[in-house]
């Protein structure tokens, strides 16, 4: 488990794994929730995998299509 970082995590989902997403950008353990966004209004994404799935969840809090790569990283300065 990491931080937060420039480019997307590769995360294996276990079949019936169950990742709740961290939307808010205050967890200190992106890019899973730690509990952070309480009182913030904002809530994880929460997404149970029916399958083994590879992920790639967005690093740089900038995706628009968070909690998942969108390719956005590859033009930070
Ligand atoms: S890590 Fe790829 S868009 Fe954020």
């Amino acid at each position: 488990m990491t931080g937060w970082q420039n480019h997307p995590f590769e995360i294996k989902a276990k079949a019936g794994e169950t990742i709740a997403f961290c939307m808010c950008g205050k967890s200190k353990n992106g890019p899973y929730c730690d509990g952070s966004h309480k009182g913030s209004g904002i809530v994880p994404t929460v997404i149970t995998y029916d399958e083994e799935t590879i992920i790639h969840a967005c690093g740089c809090q900038q995706s628009k299509n968070r909690p998942f790569c969108d390719g956005t990283h590859k033009n930070l300065k």
